[in-house]
């Protein structure tokens, strides 16, 4: 296949942005001339040609235009290299990287598909690059494109830049949970947030639940009170979202679980070295990421219904902390042994996934975590680790993650490395105390696990893809969103 490439054009004050698969071999590329000098009353020179472009996937040339009548003053060119789904992906994170800061002079943007799906991972990789977040500024937010205004040369495309859309929307919505710092975000807040994104969503399929203290005190959250217990003054909250529209009794039932530790200083098991506490905002990605996921099925209405359940709490070094020897009691009566209290994840997910086994009887049930260090030193920041037993669940869920670009790569539920969870004292222990068999990841899974009865479910431990250490492709520095496509995409598939 010849290479290709796709455009997008530039100005001062009027911004356009193009996506356009070109064939090189084609000195002046008539369509791209005819669309844009139609489209932007522009008239191009011949000084527009592709000489040196090589096509190359998220290479950008630019070209200066004349256009008396228009604003417009450059076109930016990038290549999409095979046309593939995963290039028009790096290609549109391109563009978005060239763009970002000057997203507010961006009036329209133009795109014309060389596939549905390409389409898609162009235009939401495209805005994704352009996210920015901080305080320095008024808003929290700073800039960011977020709204693509396409115009499409096929009638037949207004369902794929909608689902563009509503992913774009949803990681967003997810990316600015993690990254606000935990001064603000405490269980309570993220509770208020997720009341005020249903209420947004507009939609009476979505409804919440939050559980305080006393209710959790009262059906037996005991992993979710001893951690959050920890800090009394932002005490630990369970918020259960219901996407269930009228006449959705007998649909199938998801239920989505998310770790949502709003810091985590590790507890009394401190820690170390302390610099590793300073990313620790974004371990409540997990809940990010199933809420935004939930909230999006308001735009999507696939007929399936979901449970979000939302384990929050902030896991804090004080003196009503747990200690490491304490032994605990999970919602459903099962006993643990809390060896260290920086795997205080497990901890709460284990009410929560017992919770969802034994009250809400899902079809399917899977969680979303920033579980274990473990899973990123194995796999790096560019795959979570993935757990089920269930391959027919698997192939769906690796389905979802090949179209929406997040990887996952499925780990071993390694039976034999069960026996370090044994405890003399409880039914279990939280970690390896001995750290005999140091798969870190695949042991908290195997702990999870027992917490499932004989539910469909799964597992992602997301502590490597979930933040970024720097701003570059599709990623901010801090919180990605890592899962929100993926899940959208698996539950609009069922
Ligand atoms: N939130 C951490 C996992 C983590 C580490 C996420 C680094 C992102 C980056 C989790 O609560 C944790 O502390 N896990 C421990 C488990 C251990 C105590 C059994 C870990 O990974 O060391
Ligand atoms: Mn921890
Ligand atoms: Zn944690």
């Amino acid at each position: 296949m010849a290479p290709q490439l796709a455009t997008g054009s530039v100005a001062s004050a009027n911004f356009a942005l193009f996506s356009i698969p070109l064939d090189l071999n084609l000195k002046v590329p008539t369509k791209l001339r005819s669309s844009l000098e139609k489209l932007f009353d522009l008239k191009l020179s011949d000084e527009f040609a592709f000489e040196n472009a090589t096509g190359k996937v998220g290479e950008i040339v630019e070209f200066p235009v004349s256009a008396p009548n228009s604003k417009i003053e450059r076109i930016l060119v990038v290549g999409i290299g095979s046309g593939s789904v995963e290039d028009y992906r790096k290609a549109g994170a391109a563009l978005g990287r060239r763009v970002k800061g000057r997203e507010n002079s961006i009036t329209n943007a133009v795109s014309f598909a060389a596939s549905k799906q390409g389409l898609i991972a162009h235009n939401v990789s495209l805005s994704l690059a352009t996210y920015a977040w901080s305080r320095r500024v008024k808003t929290d937010r700073v800039t960011a494109l977020e709204t693509i205004d396409l115009v499409v040369n096929r009638p037949d495309t207004d369902a794929e830049i909608a689902r563009a859309q509503i992913l774009i929307d949803s990681v967003f919505a997810a990316r600015d949970l993690i990254q606000t710092p935990s001064d603000t975000k405490s269980p309570a807040w993220l509770a208020a947030m997720a009341h005020s994104m249903v209420e947004a969503s507009d939609d009476g399929a979505l409804t919440v639940r939050v559980r305080e203290e006393r209710e959790l005190a009262q059906e037996g959250f005991g992993g979710l009170l001893a951690v959050g217990m920890s800090s009394p003054k932002r005490a630990p909250r369970l918020v259960e979202v219901k996407y269930a529209p009228t006449g959705s009794k007998n649909w199938p039932h998801v239920v989505l679980v998310g770790k949502g530790i709003v810091f985590d200083t590790g507890g009394v098991s401190l820690k170390r070295p302390y610099d590793t506490m300073i990313p620790m905002k974004t371990d409540m990605a997990g809940a990010a990421t199933v809420l935004a996921a939930c909230v999006a099925m308001s735009r999507i209405k696939p007929r399936v219904r979901i449970t979000a359940l939302l384990g929050c709490a902030e896991n804090a070094l004080s003196a009503t902390a747990q200690r490491p020897s304490d032994v605990i009691k999970h919602y459903g009566g099962t006993t643990v042994e809390v060896i260290n209290t920086d795997g205080e994840g497990r901890l709460i997910l284990a009410d929560l996934l017992a919770y969802a086994d034994i009250k809400l009887k899902p079809d399917f049930l899977v969680d979303v975590a920033t579980l274990t260090g473990a899973a990123s030193l194995g796999l790096g920041r560019q795959y979570s680790a993935f757990y089920t037993r269930d391959e027919k669940l698997a192939t769906s869920l690796m389905r979802a993650s090949n179209l929406s670009g997040e990887r996952a790569w499925q780990m071993p539920l390694a039976d034999d490395y069960d026996f370090v969870l044994e405890s003399q004292i409880a039914d279990f222990k939280n970690a390896d105390t001995e750290g005999i068999i140091k798969a870190g990841s695949i042991t908290a899974a195997l702990f999870l696990e027992k917490f499932v009865g004989d539910r469909h479910w799964a597992h992602f431990d997301i502590a490597g893809p979930a933040r970024s250490d720097s701003d570059s492709g599709e990623n901010p520095k801090g919180g990605t969103g890592y899962g929100v496509r993926l899940l959208i995409e698996w539950l609009a598939s069922l």
